[in-house]
């Protein structure tokens, strides 16, 4: 192991896919996972295989698709679980097993209704277990933030013994404080016998904004590997975002530290996480943010004009953003369409570039220029080929001093139906109409609508989530037209029931 150099453990295809709405299916992991070993990750989480089928079967392809990246999967301290994850892990060119249990009281004594002792044993037995299987295991000690030091040494000390390779210290709740976490950190380093047989992890979650603060902690005293996603996505308030960890220890030479990472592949990928998964990056997201190198106050302008240093401390190119971005017209050809998006990390087979060229063609008629973001979104956009309910036409009609009306033609399962309907905007009047036809009581909760790059000729993205018998589904639209998006995305939900 080299001392010097902190390695990246992704796990945006395990914790950061967990959120709700963000699943993917195996093809666009594969894509994702593709586009992290080219960044250089150390280690890939690709999947919790005992969790359904479709992460099952998201690990063994990951694990044939991949080359050099450790390929990781979780699994709770159930032999079951380490099964399976072995199963799965079994055309792993490097396999890593991930296992481990809850270890603060509250975890004890709420979840497992057990002590110390007994989960102790299990993290041992479940150490012991998965190394029949695999020579790398990590064992993570769920709740680490908020379990006491001593404890927590105790069972570090003793799954090292049983032959974990990597042990992982989760704050899993976004708890602690910096200084806290990070002495948490240094205490293992200092009480836990063989602590030097092993790497010490960091797995932070952004509850209350200090992801990438405890992450920086941990690794300042001793920890070398670090659990990121890619944008910070994940439950709740998400994961540390991988590229702030590694933006900071590039700009703080001083620090000495190092990660393998080709920073200019960053970006590109924010880009792809963002359209595969539907979740757009807040504009004022550090590092990869719309907003993080934009000068709009005229002091900032003018001291980056004189000498970019004054305001800049990070070279856009660093992170792979080049000013080229808006290349693509309505004359672009099929070359220029497929090098931006592989310039982007998006490699697509021939008969799927050629339908991307078509939608491509049909919005650089409605757009003068097409950004990326356009052209991710419509890379990632073949998610309606097999709906079961499908919209025809859409007529929708809104304005000044008159009620707002739509009709509407949907085919359903082969079989074509047609409502009309008011409501208080285009958007309303529309749904009205097509709950006609459905028939079916499904409750928008939420409906956000977002414009993909700028001007009043944009694409607009809609994330929509409805409830149904109390079940939750998400959907996602998209369309120079407000109205079209949001019944795409509406749809889409419906698909889902
Ligand atoms: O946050 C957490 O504790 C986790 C573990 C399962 C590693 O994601
Ligand atoms: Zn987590």
């Amino acid at each position: 192991m080299d001392n010097n150099r902190v390695y990246i453990f992704d796990t945006t295809l395990r914790d950061g896919e967990q959120v709700p709405g963000c699943q993917l299916n195996t093809v666009e992991k594969i894509q994702v996972a593709k586009a992290l070993e080219t960044l250089g990750v150390d280690v890939i989480e690709a999947g919790f295989p005992v969790s359904s089928p479709g992460d099952y079967n998201s690990v063994v392809e990951i694990s044939k698709a991949v080359t050099w990246p450790t390929i990781c999967a979780l699994t709770r301290a159930v032999e079951k679980d380490i099964d399976v994850a072995a199963e799965a892990l079994r055309h792993a060119k490097r396999g890593r097993i991930h296992t481990g249990i809850g270890t603060s009281d509250l975890h004890i004594r709420y979840k497992f209704k057990s002590n110390r002792e007994e989960i102790l044993e299990r993290a041992v037995r479940a150490v012991k277990y998965a190394k029949k299987y695999v020579e790398d295991v990590e064992f993570y000690a769920e709740d680490a933030g908020r379990t006491d030091n001593e404890y927590l040494a105790r069972v570090v000390e003793a799954v090292i013994a049983a032959g974990a390779t990597v042990v992982n210290i989760p704050d899993t709740t976004g708890y602690c404080l910096p200084e806290e976490f990070g002495a948490k950190i240094k205490y293992l380093c200092d009480h836990v016998k063989g602590i030097e047989h092993a790497v010490i992890s960091t797995h932070c979650h952004n509850d209350l904004g200090m992801a990438t603060a405890n992450t920086m902690a941990g690794i300042l005293n001793g920890a070398r590997q670090c659990e990121v996603t890619i944008n910070g996505i994940g439950e709740r308030a998400g994961n540390t975002a991988m590229e702030e960890v590694v933006m900071i220890l590039k700009s703080h030479k001083e620090i000495g530290l190092d990660t393998n990472i080709n920073t200019q592949r960053i970006y590109p990928l924010s880009r792809m996480v963002s359209g595969l998964m539907n979740m757009p990056v807040q504009p004022n997201k550090a590092i990869v943010g719309k907003n993080a190198f934009a000068h709009s106050s005229g002091i900032h302008q003018d001291g980056v004009l004189k000498n970019v240093s004054t305001y800049e401390i990070i070279d856009p190119k660093d992170i792979g953003l080049d000013n080229n971005s808006i290349v693509l017209t309505a004359r672009s050809g099929h070359a220029a369409l497929k090098f931006r998006l592989e310039a982007l990390g998006v490699k697509l087979s021939d008969e799927r570039l050629d339908a991307v060229y078509q939608e491509f063609l049909r919005l650089a008629d409605k757009k003068k220029e097409i950004h990326d973001d356009d052209i991710l979104m419509l890379a990632g956009a073949d998610r309606a080929e097999n709906h079961h309910i499908k919209v025809d036409w859409l007529q929708a009609t809104s304005g000044i001093g008159m009620k707002p009306v739509a009709s509407i033609g949907v085919e359903i399962a082969g079989e074509k139906f047609e409502a009309a309907a008011t409501g208080n905007g285009p958007v309303d009047a529309s749904i009205n109409a097509l709950r006609q036809i459905i028939k079916r009581q499904v409750t928008i909760n939420e409906y956000t609508i977002q414009g993909v790059s700028k001007g009043a000729d944009d694409c607009c993205k809609v994330h929509m989530q409805v409830e149904h018998e109390g079940r939750v589904y998400y959907g996602f639209g998209a369309s120079t037209d407000i109205v079209s998006a949001s019944i795409e995305a509406y749809v889409d939900c419906l698909n889902k029931l």
